[in-house]
Protein backbone atom coordinates (compact mmCIF):
# COMPACT_ATOMS: atom_id res chain seq x y z
CA UNK A 1 0.00 0.00 0.00
CA UNK A 2 2.74 2.20 0.82
CA UNK A 3 3.88 1.98 -3.36
CA UNK A 4 0.61 3.90 -3.48
CA UNK A 5 2.00 7.11 -2.10
CA UNK A 6 3.56 9.88 -4.41
CA UNK A 7 5.24 11.21 -1.42
CA UNK A 8 5.35 10.97 2.42
CA UNK A 9 4.86 13.89 4.57
CA UNK A 10 4.71 12.82 8.03
CA UNK A 11 6.44 9.60 9.22
CA UNK A 12 5.42 7.10 11.57
CA UNK A 13 8.20 7.93 13.93
CA UNK A 14 7.11 11.80 13.29
CA UNK A 15 4.02 10.60 14.20
CA UNK A 16 4.72 8.83 17.57
CA UNK A 17 7.34 11.23 18.77
CA UNK A 18 4.71 15.00 18.19
CA UNK A 19 1.90 12.59 20.12
CA UNK A 20 4.37 12.04 23.14
CA UNK A 21 4.36 15.50 23.39
CA UNK A 22 0.93 16.53 22.61
CA UNK A 23 -0.23 14.20 25.59
CA UNK A 24 2.13 16.31 27.81
CA UNK A 25 0.82 19.27 26.30
CA UNK A 26 -2.46 18.20 27.10
CA UNK A 27 -2.04 16.56 30.46
CA UNK A 28 -0.86 19.74 31.25
CA UNK A 29 -3.36 21.88 30.61
CA UNK A 30 -5.92 20.43 32.13
CA UNK A 31 -4.38 19.24 35.24
CA UNK A 32 -6.67 20.78 37.89
CA UNK A 33 -9.64 18.82 36.65
CA UNK A 34 -11.21 15.52 37.95
CA UNK A 35 -12.44 14.40 34.73
CA UNK A 36 -11.48 14.53 30.74
CA UNK A 37 -14.71 13.38 28.04
CA UNK A 38 -12.80 12.96 24.88
CA UNK A 39 -14.45 13.00 21.56
CA UNK A 40 -12.91 11.76 18.66
CA UNK A 41 -14.54 12.59 15.15
CA UNK A 42 -15.17 9.03 13.75
CA UNK A 43 -13.71 7.21 11.15
CA UNK A 44 -10.83 9.48 10.24
CA UNK A 45 -9.87 10.13 14.28
CA UNK A 46 -9.92 7.12 15.13
CA UNK A 47 -6.36 5.90 14.99
CA UNK A 48 -4.86 9.57 16.30
CA UNK A 49 -7.16 8.88 19.58
CA UNK A 50 -6.35 5.56 20.23
CA UNK A 51 -2.75 7.04 20.42
CA UNK A 52 -2.95 10.35 22.06
CA UNK A 53 -5.27 8.79 24.70
CA UNK A 54 -2.42 6.67 26.21
CA UNK A 55 -0.38 9.74 26.65
CA UNK A 56 -3.00 11.65 28.60
CA UNK A 57 -2.40 11.06 32.04
CA UNK A 58 -6.31 11.88 33.32
CA UNK A 59 -8.81 9.61 34.08
CA UNK A 60 -11.20 9.69 30.64
CA UNK A 61 -14.65 9.40 29.28
CA UNK A 62 -14.66 8.36 25.18
CA UNK A 63 -17.61 9.30 23.34
CA UNK A 64 -17.33 9.28 19.14
CA UNK A 65 -19.30 11.29 16.90
CA UNK A 66 -19.92 10.49 13.33
CA UNK A 67 -19.77 13.31 10.66
CA UNK A 68 -19.37 12.95 6.89
CA UNK A 69 -18.40 15.65 5.32
CA UNK A 70 -16.80 14.35 1.91
CA UNK A 71 -18.16 11.51 -1.21
CA UNK A 72 -15.98 9.34 -2.33
CA UNK A 73 -13.57 11.69 -3.71
CA UNK A 74 -11.39 14.35 -2.85
CA UNK A 75 -13.50 17.44 -2.75
CA UNK A 76 -15.94 18.53 -0.27
CA UNK A 77 -19.67 18.95 0.04
CA UNK A 78 -20.67 22.24 1.13
CA UNK A 79 -22.94 21.10 4.67
CA UNK A 80 -20.89 18.53 6.57
CA UNK A 81 -23.65 16.02 7.94
CA UNK A 82 -23.94 14.26 11.88
CA UNK A 83 -24.80 10.90 11.06
CA UNK A 84 -24.19 9.27 14.64
CA UNK A 85 -24.42 11.39 17.88
CA UNK A 86 -22.97 11.15 20.95
CA UNK A 87 -24.20 9.04 24.13
CA UNK A 88 -22.37 10.53 27.20
CA UNK A 89 -23.79 13.87 28.70
CA UNK A 90 -21.79 16.51 28.20
CA UNK A 91 -23.29 19.25 30.68
CA UNK A 92 -21.05 20.57 33.09
CA UNK A 93 -17.91 18.21 31.82
CA UNK A 94 -14.65 19.66 30.02
CA UNK A 95 -14.65 18.20 26.71
CA UNK A 96 -11.79 17.52 23.95
CA UNK A 97 -12.78 17.05 20.29
CA UNK A 98 -10.42 15.19 18.69
CA UNK A 99 -9.97 15.37 14.54
CA UNK A 100 -7.98 14.42 12.06
CA UNK A 101 -7.36 17.08 9.87
CA UNK A 102 -8.62 20.94 9.58
CA UNK A 103 -8.90 21.71 5.86
CA UNK A 104 -12.27 24.03 5.32
CA UNK A 105 -13.21 23.78 8.83
CA UNK A 106 -16.69 23.14 8.06
CA UNK A 107 -16.70 20.15 9.60
CA UNK A 108 -14.93 20.89 13.05
CA UNK A 109 -17.20 24.10 13.37
CA UNK A 110 -20.40 22.33 12.93
CA UNK A 111 -19.06 19.75 15.90
CA UNK A 112 -17.94 22.36 17.97
CA UNK A 113 -21.74 24.08 17.44
CA UNK A 114 -23.58 21.04 18.17
CA UNK A 115 -21.29 20.39 21.38
CA UNK A 116 -21.33 23.76 23.34
CA UNK A 117 -25.45 23.43 22.83
CA UNK A 118 -25.12 20.72 25.01
CA UNK A 119 -23.85 22.91 28.12
CA UNK A 120 -19.78 21.60 28.61
CA UNK A 121 -17.61 23.16 31.16
CA UNK A 122 -15.43 23.88 28.49
CA UNK A 123 -14.39 22.87 24.90
CA UNK A 124 -11.35 22.70 23.48
CA UNK A 125 -10.30 21.25 19.44
CA UNK A 126 -7.37 19.26 18.90
CA UNK A 127 -6.78 17.93 15.17
CA UNK A 128 -3.63 15.81 13.87
CA UNK A 129 -2.94 17.99 10.63
CA UNK A 130 -3.81 21.22 10.04
CA UNK A 131 -4.14 22.41 6.10
CA UNK A 132 -2.27 25.64 5.19
CA UNK A 133 -4.14 28.17 3.51
CA UNK A 134 -7.34 26.35 3.28
CA UNK A 135 -9.56 27.93 5.97
CA UNK A 136 -13.22 29.13 5.17
CA UNK A 137 -14.09 29.16 8.88
CA UNK A 138 -12.52 31.31 11.51
CA UNK A 139 -11.22 28.35 13.87
CA UNK A 140 -8.34 28.07 15.83
CA UNK A 141 -7.30 24.28 17.03
CA UNK A 142 -5.99 24.50 20.67
CA UNK A 143 -3.50 21.26 20.19
CA UNK A 144 -2.40 21.00 16.65
CA UNK A 145 0.26 17.56 15.58
CA UNK A 146 0.90 18.88 12.16
CA UNK A 147 1.18 21.60 9.84
CA UNK A 148 1.37 20.44 6.22
CA UNK A 149 0.46 22.20 2.51
CA UNK A 150 -2.56 21.72 0.87
CA UNK A 151 -2.57 18.15 -0.32
CA UNK A 152 -4.63 15.60 -0.27
CA UNK A 153 -3.16 13.32 2.39
CA UNK A 154 -4.09 9.48 3.54
CA UNK A 155 -2.55 7.00 6.42
CA UNK A 156 -2.59 7.35 10.11
CA UNK A 157 -6.80 7.08 10.02
CA UNK A 158 -7.27 9.62 6.59
CA UNK A 159 -9.03 8.24 3.95
CA UNK A 160 -9.54 8.23 0.40
CA UNK A 161 -13.22 6.31 0.02
CA UNK A 162 -12.13 4.45 3.40
CA UNK A 163 -9.14 3.22 2.27
CA UNK A 164 -5.71 3.63 3.09
CA UNK A 165 -6.43 4.49 6.77
CA UNK A 166 -4.07 1.66 8.23
CA UNK A 167 -1.04 3.33 6.48
CA UNK A 168 1.28 4.26 9.55
CA UNK A 169 2.33 7.09 8.09
CA UNK A 170 0.88 10.12 6.35
CA UNK A 171 1.17 10.66 2.91
CA UNK A 172 0.13 11.92 -0.63
CA UNK A 173 -1.79 9.79 -2.97
CA UNK A 174 -0.64 9.01 -6.86
CA UNK A 175 -2.69 11.51 -8.44
CA UNK A 176 -3.76 8.18 -10.82
CA UNK A 177 -5.21 6.88 -7.91
CA UNK A 178 -7.37 9.36 -6.50
CA UNK A 179 -10.69 9.00 -8.89
CA UNK A 180 -10.53 5.16 -9.80
CA UNK A 181 -14.04 4.97 -11.92
CA UNK A 182 -14.48 1.29 -9.85
CA UNK A 183 -14.82 2.77 -6.75
CA UNK A 184 -17.58 5.30 -7.77
P1 LIG B 1 -13.25 20.37 6.43
O1 LIG B 1 -14.69 20.39 6.82
O2 LIG B 1 -13.03 20.93 5.06
O3 LIG B 1 -12.32 20.99 7.46
O4 LIG B 1 -12.87 18.86 6.24
C1 LIG B 1 -12.55 18.05 7.29
C2 LIG B 1 -12.72 16.59 6.92
O5 LIG B 1 -12.47 16.35 5.52
C3 LIG B 1 -11.70 15.77 7.67
O6 LIG B 1 -12.19 15.35 8.92
C4 LIG B 1 -11.42 14.63 6.70
O7 LIG B 1 -12.33 13.57 6.92
C5 LIG B 1 -11.65 15.23 5.34
N1 LIG B 1 -10.39 15.67 4.70
C6 LIG B 1 -9.96 16.93 4.46
N2 LIG B 1 -8.76 16.94 3.86
C7 LIG B 1 -8.42 15.65 3.70
C8 LIG B 1 -7.26 15.00 3.13
O8 LIG B 1 -6.29 15.61 2.66
N3 LIG B 1 -7.29 13.64 3.15
C9 LIG B 1 -8.31 12.91 3.66
N4 LIG B 1 -9.40 13.47 4.21
C10 LIG B 1 -9.46 14.83 4.22
MG1 LIG C 1 -12.62 11.36 5.53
Amino acid sequence: MLDDLESILVTEQEIRERIEILGREISDTYHDIDELTVIAIINGALLFTADLIRHINLPIRIDCMRVSSYKDDTSPIQEPEIIDMLRLNLEGQHVLIIDDILDTGHTSARVINEIRKLKPASVRFGVLLEKEGRREVDLAPDFVGFHIPDQFVVGYGLDFAERYRQLPCIGVLKPALQNPPSWI
